[in-house]
C-alpha cells in the first residue's frame, strides 16, 4: 500500500511536561512526585536518571519547535505542570507561567500548532502529601489550577486536554502498586480513579465557563487522551473469557468513553464492582459534576493491543478480584525491545469502534510510537541512527489509520510520541522513541534519525500536492 496523506490530517508529535522540561526547581517550580520518588530512591530509575533534567526542554524549547518544524510537523502536544504553573496557595507562579507563555509564542512564531494537556501523571507533591486524588479536596485544587490555566492562556492555546491517560495512575500507584508509594489496594485505585474522573469533569466545567465568559478562543476545544484501544479475546471465546473482555473494557475504556460522550459511568461495572468487594463511594451531586464531563474529541495513544481470557483464579495476590488473565495470542509479533506487542491494526480497529458507537465524536491518534533499547547500536558511520525498524512501525500504522478514515472514523490527525527522545518515567532513557535523538553525553545535543527524514519526505510528498 502507498501511504498518502489526506489534506486535512494533522501530523504533530506528542511530549509531556514532566518528560521533557527538567528545571524541576527552577523559577518557583515545586517538587513533584516524580522528583519525590528520585529523591527517596534514585535506584528505582533506570541508570538512576531521575525526573531532574528530562531532555532539558526548559533551556531547548526553541531548537525543538524549530527541530519540529523543519520535518515538516504542524503541530505538537506538551502538558504544562502544575506544580510549575501554581504556587502552594493555589496562586498562579508567575515565572511558571512565564514559561508556558515563552513556549506558546515560539510556537506562534515557528508556525505549529500547541496542544496543552493539563496532567500527566505529576501531582504536586504537597498535594500528595494531603492525600492527593484520594482526597476530595485535591480534585477540587485540580479545577482551580484548570481554571487558572484557561484563564491565563485562553487567547494563546486552543486545543486543550484534561488528562493523559487518566488510568494510568490508578493502575500503576494504587492496583498494581509498581510505582511509587506501590499501594496494592483495589478499592483506594477505584476510588482515585472515581475521583479523577470528577476532576476531569470539573475542568471541563470550568472550560466552557471561560469559554462563556470571553477568556478563551471562541474555536478553542477540550479533550481527553487515553489508551483506549479495545482488548481481545481468543478467538472462540467462552462465557467467561467474554465476562473478562466485558470488565477490562469496563474499567479501561468505556468507563472514560461513557463520561466523554454522555457524562455517566457504566453502570454494570460499578455494580459488578461492587458486589466484588470494591465499591466506589459516591456522594449525592457527583452525577451532576460528571454530566460536565463530555468533551469535544479525544486523544487515543496506541502502543499495543489489550488480550485477556478468563481468570484462572477469582482472586489475585493482593486480595484484589481478578477480572482477567493475559491471553498470548500464539501469532503475536513483538518489539522485543520494549516487551510489547506490535499489532498496527489495532488502530483500525478502534476506528471502527468510535464509528460504529460514537459516531459523533471525532478523535486523533495522540500517541504511537517505538521504544527501542540501546539504540546507539543503530548508528551508521556518519553517525546518524537507522532506525528502519520505527519507519516501518509508524508506515505500518499510519496505513491501519488511512483505511479506518476511508471507511468512515472521524480520525483527524496523528501525533508521533516522543519525537523527541524523552524522559520515561522509571525507564528514564532505557528506551528511545525519537525521531530525533538526544545525546545525553553532549549536553542534550540533538541529532536526526532516519525517521525524521522519513517522515520530513512523506509530509512534504502531500505539500506538493497543494
Ligand atoms: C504512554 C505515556 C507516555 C509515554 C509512553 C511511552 O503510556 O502516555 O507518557 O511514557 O507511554
Amino acid at each position: 500500500m502507498k501511504l498518502k496523506l489526506p489534506k486535512d490530517f494533522f501530523m504533530g508529535a506528542a511530549m509531556s511536561g514532566p518528560q521533557t522540561e527538567g528545571a524541576y526547581k527552577k523559577d518557583g517550580k515545586l517538587e513533584n512526585i516524580w522528583d519525590t520518588w528520585s529523591d527517596s530512591a534514585i535506584s528505582d530509575f533506570y541508570n538512576k536518571v531521575g525526573s531532574y533534567v528530562g531532555n532539558n526542554f526548559y533551556e531547548k524549547y526553541e531548537e525543538d519547535i524549530k527541530l519540529l518544524k523543519s520535518i515538516h510537523l504542524d503541530s505538537f502536544r506538551t502538558s504544562m505542570q502544575w506544580s510549575r504553573l501554581m504556587d502552594q496557595n493555589q496562586q498562579l507562579n508567575p515565572a511558571g507561567a512565564g514559561f508556558y507563555h515563552k513556549v506558546a509564542a515560539c510556537a506562534k512564531k515557528h508556525g505549529i500548532e500547541l496542544f496543552m494537556n493539563l496532567y500527566h501523571f505529576d501531582m504536586p507533591a504537597y498535594l500528595f502529601a494531603r492525600g492527593g486524588w484520594e482526597n476530595r479536596e485535591v480534585v477540587e485544587a485540580y479545577a482551580v489550577y484548570a481554571r487558572t490555566a484557561f484563564r491565563e492562556f485562553g487567547k494563546e492555546i486552543k486545543y486543550w486536554f484534561t488528562f493523559n491517560e487518566p488510568i494510568v495512575e490508578p493502575d500503576q500507584r494504587y492496583r498494581s502498586g509498581v510505582w511509587y508509594p506501590f499501594i496494592k489496594d483495589a478499592r483506594r485505585g477505584m476510588q482515585v480513579q472515581y475521583h479523577i474522573s470528577l476532576a476531569h469533569s470539573l475542568a471541563v466545567r470550568e472550560f466552557y465557563k471561560a469559554k462563556e465568559e470571553g477568556f478563551l478562543l471562541p474555536d478553542a476545544q477540550i479533550g481527553l487522551i487515553n489508551a483506549f484501544a479495545p482488548p481481545y479475546t481468543r478467538e472462540t471465546p467462552t462465557p467467561e473469557d467474554l465476562e473478562a473482555l466485558r470488565m477490562t473494557d469496563g474499567i479501561h475504556n468505556r468507563w472514560w468513553l461513557d463520561l466523554c460522550t454522555s457524562g455517566t459511568l457504566p453502570q454494570d461495572v460499578l455494580e459488578t464492582l461492587a458486589s466484588c468487594g470494591v465499591p466506589v463511594e459516591i456522594r449525592p451531586g457527583d452525577a451532576e459534576i460528571l454530566k460536565c464531563g463530555k468533551t469535544d474529541w479525544l486523544g487515543f495513544n496506541y502502543y499495543q493491543p489489550t488480550r485477556v481470557q478468563a481468570p484462572q483464579e477469582k482472586v489475585d495476590e493482593n486480595g484484589h478480584p481478578r477480572f482477567a488473565d493475559p491471553y498470548i495470542w500464539p501469532e503475536r509479533k513483538m518489539n522485543v525491545y520494549r516487551g510489547w506487542e506490535i499489532y498496527p491494526k489495532g488502530i483500525y480497529d478502534f476506528g471502527m469502534k468510535m464509528k460504529r458507537e460514537y459516531p459523533d465524536l471525532k478523535f486523533f491518534i495522540s500517541e504511537n510510537g517505538m521504544g527501542v533499547e540501546h539504540e546507539h547500536r543503530f548508528r551508521n558511520e556518519a553517525g546518524e541512527i537507522q532506525d528502519d525498524y520505527r519507519i516501518e512501525f509508524v508506515q505500518e500504522h499510519l496505513e491501519w489509520v488511512m483505511k479506518s478514515i476511508e471507511e468512515g472514523a472521524r480520525c483527524v490527525g496523528y501525533h508521533y510520541w516522543g519525537v523527541i527522545d524523552n524522559w520515561s518515567w522509571n525507564n528514564a532513557f532505557k528506551n528511545r522513541y525519537g525521531f530525533i535523538e538526544v545525546d545525553l553525553m553532549n549536553n542534550y545535543e540533538r541529532r536526526l534519525k532516519k525517521s525524521a527524514h522519513w517522515v520530513k519526505a512523506l509530509i512534504e510528498e502531500r505539500e506538493k500536492e497543494d
